[in-house]
C-alpha cells in the first residue's frame, strides 16, 4: 500500500461487510477502519436508510464515515424484502424466502446496495449499485452471508455463497457502490 494511502472509518456491526469493503477498497489504497457506532435508524429506501445514518452518525461522533445500508428485491414479491431484508433474513430467513416463492414463475431478484459519506459538518453523498440475479430453489455454498446462498448472479454459474470473497466483491452490489465512492474519495 502507497505512503499516501487514506482511510475511511465504516459505521456497521456486520464483520462480512467489512471484510467485502476491504477486498473492494484494497486497489483504491484506501484503508477501512471498523467502527461501532450506530446513526439513527429510519424506514425508508435504502439510499434514505444509509444517508440519514451516515448524517446522523457522523455529527453524533464527530468523524467522517461510510454507512451502507442494502436490500434483496424479489420481482415476485414486488420487491419484497428490498428495506426489510435484515429484519425477513433474521425472522422468515432463507427457507422463508424459499417457501414464499415455491408458487411462483419468475424467482428474477436484485440486490442494491447504498453507501453513504458524510463528514460531521458536511450534507451525506450517496453510491449506489445493483447486481440482478435469480433466487435459486435450495441454498448452495457457505461463503458470503445474509441471502447470498440462493443468490445466483446473472450470467454466473455459482451462487453467491459459492463465490470467493473476490467473486463475489468484483461482481456485487456492494462492489459497485463502493468502488464509485473510493473513485470519488480519491479525487477530493
Ligand atoms: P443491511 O444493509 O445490513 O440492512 O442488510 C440487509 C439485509 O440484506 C442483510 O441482513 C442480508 O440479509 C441482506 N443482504 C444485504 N447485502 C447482502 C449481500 O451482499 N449478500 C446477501 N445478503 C445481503
Amino acid at each position: 500500500m502507497p505512503a499516501s494511502s487514506r482511510s475511511v472509518f465504516f459505521a456497521t456491526g456486520n464483520t462480512g461487510k467489512v471484510d467485502e469493503a476491504r477486498m473492494i477498497m484494497e486497489p483504491f489504497a484506501i484503508r477501512v477502519k471498523p467502527f461501532s457506532g450506530k446513526g439513527a435508524e429510519i424506514q425508508a429506501d435504502i439510499a434514505e436508510v444509509a444517508s440519514y445514518s451516515a448524517s446522523t452518525a457522523a455529527r453524533r461522533y464527530g468523524r467522517s464515515l461510510i454507512v451502507e445500508d442494502a436490500g434483496l428485491f424479489v420481482e415476485a414479491l414486488d420487491g419484497f424484502p428490498g428495506a426489510f431484508s435484515s429484519y425477513v433474513f433474521e425472522t422468515l430467513g432463507i427457507r422463508g424466502l424459499l417457501t414464499l416463492l415455491e408458487q411462483s414463475e419468475s424467482r428474477n431478484a436484485y440486490f442494491r446496495s447504498a453507501v453513504a459519506y458524510c463528514e460531521p459538518e458536511g450534507e451525506p453523498k450517496v453510491f449506489e449499485g445493483k447486481v440482478s440475479g435469480t433466487i435459486t430453489r435450495s441454498p448452495h455454498g457457505e461463503n458470503g452471508f445474509g441471502f447470498d446462498p440462493v443468490f445466483l448472479p446473472s450470467n454466473a454459474k455459482k451462487t453467491m455463497g459459492e463465490l470467493s470473497l473476490a467473486e463475489k466483491c468484483a461482481i456485487s452490489h456492494r462492489g459497485e457502490a463502493m468502488r464509485k465512492f473510493a473513485a470519488w474519495y480519491l479525487k477530493r
